[in-house]
């Protein structure tokens, strides 16, 4: 006799007899349970992601855009093959670690630039569900587990938009608000929206 396979036997005898279906079910009520609570947590955080602060860096095209009606930056600027820029135009060379003081000064935050383009996390174009799913996407996401997402929503460019310079609006829902939602949605299982 196997060692283990006395224990597999009543198990198997026990789902037989029906012993552990309550235990099962308890199990899939609390998942299903977390889906909703999840998914209503992603809706709230939404208009935060789709705000043009963020979008700014995570829209269609090769180049940031400017502004809340999100055209193209100005001088034409490109994404450059690390996010960064191209060599005649590096995002650092204007961009500095702060906002620079006054309207139309370059806004700034550690390390701004954008995603490679290998990954270029754009969700212009997605629905919620896709979106969500994205961030989720580890050959995309830069390869973060959920919890690293959590992390992620708490690094300098991401706070950038509640403090983004003169003259531009902020991303909208409170700081405290994002994050609390942030990690009810992670601790809820990071369920998606149904579409
Ligand atoms: C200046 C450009 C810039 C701005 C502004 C910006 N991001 Fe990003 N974002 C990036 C870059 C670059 C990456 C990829 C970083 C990496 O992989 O380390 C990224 C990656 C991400 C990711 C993917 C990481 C993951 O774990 O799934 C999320 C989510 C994200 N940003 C959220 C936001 C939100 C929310 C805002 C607005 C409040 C925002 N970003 C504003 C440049 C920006
Ligand atoms: C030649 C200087 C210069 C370079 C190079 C440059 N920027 Fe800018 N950028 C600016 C200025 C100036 C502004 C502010 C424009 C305004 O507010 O009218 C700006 C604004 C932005 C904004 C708009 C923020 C918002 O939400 O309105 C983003 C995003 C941005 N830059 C990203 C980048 C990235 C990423 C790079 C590198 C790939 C880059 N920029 C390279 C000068 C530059």
């Amino acid at each position: 006799m196997r060692p283990g396979s006395g224990r597999e036997a009543s198990i198997a005898a026990a789902v037989v007899a029906g012993l552990l279906g309550p235990g099962v079910f308890l199990a899939r009520q609390a998942g299903a349970a977390g889906e909703p609570a999840a998914a209503a947590a992603f809706a709230s955080i939404v208009p935060v992601l789709r705000h043009p602060r963020c979008m700014n860096c995570h829209s269609s095209g090769d180049f940031p855009r400017q502004g809340d009606d999100s055209h193209p930056h100005a001088m034409d600027v490109r994404r450059g093959p690390g996010g960064h820029g191209v060599t005649a135009q590096k995002c650092e060379t204007c961009h500095q670690d702060h906002n620079l003081d006054g309207r139309n000064m370059p806004p700034g935050a550690p390390d701004w630039h954008l995603p490679p383009p290998s990954t270029p996390m754009v969700w212009r174009g997605l629905t919620d569900r896709q979106l969500c799913e994205l961030l989720k996407d580890r050959r995309q996401n830069g390869n973060r587990s959920v919890d690293q997402i959590v992390e992620h929503m708490a690094t300098p460019l991401v706070l950038w938009g509640w403090q983004p310079g003169e003259g531009r609006t902020p991303v909208p829902v409170s700081e405290a608000q994002f994050t609390a939602k942030v990690k009810e949605w992670a601790a809820q299982g990071a369920a998606c929206p149904a579409r």
